[in-house]
């Protein structure tokens, strides 16, 4: 089974980045533009693993925590690897500091099973659309950059998911096989 760990955004924060998207989709239908119940901000991509292993992973995500929720705010929107060379249409996220430690304490806890740890530094993002080949449309280009610093809301959040990922021919299918939550009752 293909795995990945991710924050949920709220109905709101979806909303607003649908609105969004269902301009650009207009402006430009080439890029693979996510559907907007797909939304999440992954914490860790897992990937295949024997579905045997499944209870070693949830128990090891069960023991991850944080002492306080974690803040995102969804700001702005970019490119990655770049605008010359867009892969990836991203909408940005300012979160508290406890964000970067609880993706890597999930790193950890998974690489300990035998998952391949992280090797680029976490940078929290929502996929919006996905671009093969490479290529900006220059009047897509044009309406985002009129959006470069959009707001699309805020959340505080105290729970991850563990879910599945099937690829299917219209797209992944994502399913929650389990939600943590990650914040430590304060005594
Ligand atoms: P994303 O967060 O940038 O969208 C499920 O596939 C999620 O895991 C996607 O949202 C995806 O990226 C993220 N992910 C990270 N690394 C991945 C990889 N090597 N292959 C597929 N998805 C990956």
């Amino acid at each position: 089974m293909r795995l990945f760990v991710a924050l949920e955004i709220p109905p709101v924060v979806r909303e607003s980045l649908a609105e969004f998207l269902v301009a650009l989709r207009a402006i430009a239908s080439q890029p693979r533009w996510v559907q907007t119940e797909n939304l999440h901000v992954t914490l860790k991509f897992i990937g295949e693993v024997q579905a045997e292993k499944l209870g070693h992973i949830r128990a090891a995500l069960s023991a991850v925590h944080s002492d306080r929720l974690v803040t995102l705010d969804f700001r702005g929107v970019g490119f990655f690897p770049s605008e010359k060379r867009p892969r990836v249409f991203w909408a940005g996220i300012e979160a508290s500091a406890n964000l970067t430690r609880l993706a890597s304490d999930i790193d950890r806890a998974l690489e300990k099973l035998g998952v391949p740890p992280e090797k680029r530094p976490f940078s929290p993002h929502l996929t919006l659309a996905r671009f093969e080949p490479p290529e900006l449309p220059e009047k897509l280009r044009a309406a985002i950059q009129e959006n470069a610093q959009r707001e699309f809301g805020s959340v505080a959040a105290r729970e991850f998911h563990l879910i599945e990922s099937k690829l299917k021919p219209g797209g992944a299918e994502y399913t929650t096989l389990e939600t943590f939550s990650f914040v430590v009752a304060e005594a």
